[in-house]
């Protein structure tokens, strides 16, 4: 089977971030720090890792300290060398020149419309899409795991994860079809279901291989859940067309899109961090005594 590779990665980062505001009225919620770097500098990081060279930003008004943050920065840089500071901290932060590119989403009808957006310049080649508030820790990362079964596999790649039957609804969710180690088959795919009504409890968690046809189905789609044009219903609509797996992801998923994930994250890799772990350990022992 030849397979075109996963060069390009699409971040939807145009959403509103309502969860966080005031904190993301003037800032992009992707900006948010997990300790010191920010949610997108993780979702690029883990694209790199899986081999991906393009990054393709959907953006919105207000997200211009995205494009800051993965440009040059030549006075701080400058000032910095001038004082002997390390400027290695700012490695991650560089992008080649020509591998990213920015659209903008006018209005925020839905991550299927956002997905859209990107049409052009994903062009007819499969892609991957990371939501950067959904923040996948673990090594390999989720995307490197995902490349690893698309290579097998082929078609569309999704990733899943168990949550409580009670939290389906919040939640894109798959009809699971056989299952071979980490990779199910996806049978059929509903946006924020009640509980009730749930194919499964296994959840897609912000991590997505497609392939180039899903943007005709998004051409034509419609609204569905919360007034929003999804991306699960489109690929929904390529399930029996193309090969469609999913891969529960070995490692760790925080919702950082909500409030107490984020802090969960944000306290989960200080615990890992050499520099800080023991400090902050004494003092969430000490918060909680
Ligand atoms: P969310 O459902 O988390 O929405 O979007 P949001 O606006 O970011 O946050 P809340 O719910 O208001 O707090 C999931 C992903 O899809 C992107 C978001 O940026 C986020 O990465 N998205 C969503 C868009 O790019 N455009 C949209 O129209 C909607």
């Amino acid at each position: 089977m030849i397979l075109k590779p996963i060069r390009k990665a699409v971040f939807p980062v145009a959403g509103l971030g309502t969860r966080f505001l005031p904190a993301t009225k003037a800032i992009p919620k992707e900006m948010l720090p997990i300790v010191d770097s920010p949610l997108i500098q993780y979702a690029v990081n883990e694209a790199r890792e899986a081999g991906i060279e393009q990054m393709i930003f959907v953006t919105g008004r207000g997200k211009s300290a995205i494009e800051d943050h993965f440009d040059i920065a030549y006075e701080l840089e400058r000032t910095m060398s001038e004082r002997g500071k390390d400027l290695s901290v700012l490695e991650p932060t560089r992008l080649g020149a020509g591998n990213c590119a920015y659209v903008r989403q006018q209005e925020p009808l839905g991550l299927g419309h956002a997905i859209w957006c990107a049409r052009d310049i994903v062009g007819d080649e499969p892609f991957a899409i990371f939501l950067p508030d959904e923040f996948m820790h673990g090594s390999p990362g989720c995307m490197k795991q995902m490349v690893d079964a698309y290579h097998r596999l082929g078609g569309n790649i999704i990733s899943v994860l168990e949550v409580p039957h009670d939290k389906v609804s919040s939640y894109g969710v798959i009809a699971p079809g056989s299952s071979e180690g980490a990779v199910t088959e996806v049978l059929g795919l509903v946006e924020k279901p009640k509980a009730e009504d749930a194919p499964s409890n296994l959840i897609i968690s912000g991590r997505y291989i497609l392939q180039p046809e899903v943007m005709h189905v998004l051409k034509g789609q419609e609204k569905g859940a919360g007034g929003e044009i999804q991306l699960t219903d489109a690929m929904a609509q390529m399930i029996g067309k193309q090969p469609f797996h999913a891969v529960t992801f070995d490692g760790k998923r925080y919702d950082c899109g909500s409030k107490v994930g984020y802090i969960e994250a944000n306290l989960a890799i200080a615990l890992e961090r050499p520099d800080m772990a023991d400090e902050v350990r004494a003092i969430a022992l000490d918060l909680l005594a």
